[in-house]
């Protein structure tokens, strides 16, 4: 393996890059991600279903184009495009074209209809859909030290770590702005607490917030007593994500871009990060050698572009008509087999939508070109 230094120490970002993505990297082997741990993607069928009609109202919002592009961002296995293509009405099916987006090379047995590609195809019209691929993005770890400065963490092979450099430049900015590493200055450090009802994506009225907006200044946060570093703490520079999701949204011609995620929003913060490895469906330390993967939640606030909506995966399905109600018990003695169908349903719809898990998820909404399409999502007039 590659390294920066002669003692085998490198910022977590190339670590990361190459451990996942490169020759003999996690993703690069044969079992997929499915081998290692679900997503929503793998919980149910149910999830293609909600995705296939959201796709049907974006091509609504563009009016039936001739061709209506499905692009799965981080397809993994090509599972979700494939369960989309699948579902949709055959009209739209029709004139429907599905493109995956892996790293990976191309499994066998994907529909020879679905083009495999490295990067999204450029100026397309329809949905681009990212389900848990900027988690897997790349990024720098940073951590205070005991003198209150703000330093890359540096990582060897087998996961140990040291501090580094001081943050610096564009990742030091991007810290200031979404993560500030501070806490009181005296006393114990005060966990954030999860915010309450929406997910805080504040959005200036008719539409697009400028970026001040999102969240007021590094010292309009400060506390009464002020803020200082506290030692200890951790961030993870989403600035590579921000750069993945820009770029993503730019390809899309005309339509919606969707990415769904384990997020964390500002003001809640996990002030250790979440930096994490998933092997055989058990998390695991992570460790930079290509044995598990290395993932850490999304900071989806600081991807959103103008005019992107962020909600709950738990928001954005029950727009979509998949709620976990129970069917009802008049259906068990007037049909008992579509009851046991209803009732599967409703416990895979259930476990999509569930509070503390799946149903937490965030969904960042970025329209480009068309009105917001999704059920409630109209931008308010001014
Ligand atoms: C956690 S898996 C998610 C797979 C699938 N979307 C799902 O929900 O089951 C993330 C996938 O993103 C892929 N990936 C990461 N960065 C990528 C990039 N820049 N371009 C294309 N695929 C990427 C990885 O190879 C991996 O298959």
């Amino acid at each position: 393996m590659r390294c920066d230094t002669a003692d085998g120490l490198r910022g977590w970002r190339p670590a990361t890059e190459e451990a996942l993505y490169g020759p003999s990297g996690f993703y690069r082997r044969p079992e997929g991600p499915a081998g290692h741990f679900r997503t929503s993607v793998h919980a149910s069928p149910l999830f293609a279903g909600a995705v296939a009609r959201l796709l049907c109202l974006v091509d609504e919002a563009l009016a039936h184009p001739a061709e209506l592009a499905f692009v799965d961002m981080g397809a993994g296995r090509g599972e979700l495009v494939t369960g989309v293509l699948k579902a949709l009405p055959s009209e739209v099916a029709s004139r429907a074209r599905g493109y995956a987006v892996e790293r990976a090379a191309r499994p066998a047995g994907v529909d020879h209809r679905i083009e495999w590609l490295p990067e999204p195809p450029p100026g397309v019209t329809g949905l681009l859909f990212a389900n848990e691929w900027l988690d897997n993005v790349p990024l720098d770890v940073a951590e205070v030290d005991a003198e209150g400065t703000a330093r890359l963490v540096l990582v060897r092979e087998d996961g140990r770590e040291s501090l580094g450099e001081p943050v610096a430049g564009a990742e030091a900015e991007w810290l200031a702005r979404w993560w500030p590493l501070t806490g009181p200055p005296d006393g114990p450090l005060l966990l954030p607490e999860a915010p309450e009802g929406p997910l805080p994506l504040p959005e200036a009225p008719g539409g697009p917030f400028p970026a001040e907006d999102v969240r007021p200044p590094a010292e309009g946060r400060q506390g009464p007593g002020g803020q200082v570093p506290a030692e200890g703490l951790r961030a993870e520079v989403g600035l590579p994500r921000d750069a993945a999701w820009a770029a993503a949204v730019a390809s899309l011609g005309r339509g919606l871009a969707v990415a769904v995620d384990y997020a964390h929003f500002a003001g809640a913060r996990p002030p250790f990060g979440t930096l994490t490895g998933f092997r055989e469906g058990r998390e695991t330390a992570p460790v930079p050698d290509g044995s598990c993967d290395i993932t850490a939640h999304v900071a989806l606030d600081a991807c959103a572009l103008p005019g992107a909506r962020l909600l709950s995966q738990r928001e954005a399905l029950g727009a979509l008509g998949v709620s976990g109600e129970r069917p009802s018990l008049g259906l068990a003695s007037t049909d008992p087999s579509a009851y046991v169908r209803a009732l599967a349903g409703a416990g895979e719809a259930a476990e999509l939508t569930a509070r503390g898990g799946l149903g937490d998820f965030g969904w960042l909404l970025q329209p480009v070109g068309i009105p917001d399409p999704l059920p409630g999502g109209e931008q308010p007039s001014t």
